[in-house]
């Protein structure tokens, strides 16, 4: 189990407390895994994680935008990535492959590559330059991008991998 500390904080309390949120959701992961419930039972984790990419890659983008962060594009291509192996991985559920332990791979990846390296990159880029996120940065809607459909998933193929076993007949 993973416990939020300030290693992990980026400087940043609307998106630190958005990170505490993905951490509880490895840690469900986790236990979900170690006491080796159905391949089923992630289907409200991987629900919730698309939920939460979607607001919170939404928001984080629209400071960066706002701040003029010069990383913006590469960060944003980041987590488009992110959504596209998230998809995957849904149709993968969807076709009643387990893919807890592809999921808990891409999210331990995902937290100390991305959040603590390239979004902590941001907050010590807003500090490096003395930049504060304007008030009401993550609500102005020029900004935001719609809000991730099943559009992305359709990019993306179920193909099954070695780790992905079949959780029940279809
Ligand atoms: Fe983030
Ligand atoms: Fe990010």
């Amino acid at each position: 189990m993973l416990v939020w500390s300030k290693k992990y904080s980026i400087g940043i309390p609307r998106l630190d407390a958005d990170h505490v949120m993905l951490v509880s959701l490895l840690n469900q992961l986790h236990i979900n895994l170690a006491e080796d419930m159905s391949g089923e039972a992630i289907g409200p984790i991987l629900d919730a994680l698309q939920h939460y990419a979607d607001g919170h890659f939404i928001i984080e983008e629209s400071m960066m935008t706002d701040c003029g962060y010069p990383g913006l594009a590469g960060h944003r291509e980041r987590h488009d990535g992110f959504c596209i192996e998230m998809a995957r991985l849904c149709l993968k559920h969807r076709a009643r492959l387990d893919v807890a332990r592809s999921l808990r791979a891409l999210l331990n990846t995902w937290l100390f590559d991305h959040v603590v390296r390239a979004d902590g990159q941001f907050g010590a880029w807003l500090r490096a330059n003395r930049v504060s996120i304007p008030p009401g940065a993550s609500s102005g809607p020029d900004v935001r991008r719609p809000v991730r459909t099943p559009a992305t998933a359709a990019t993306a193929t179920a193909t099954a991998t070695a780790s992905d076993r079949r959780f029940a007949p279809a």
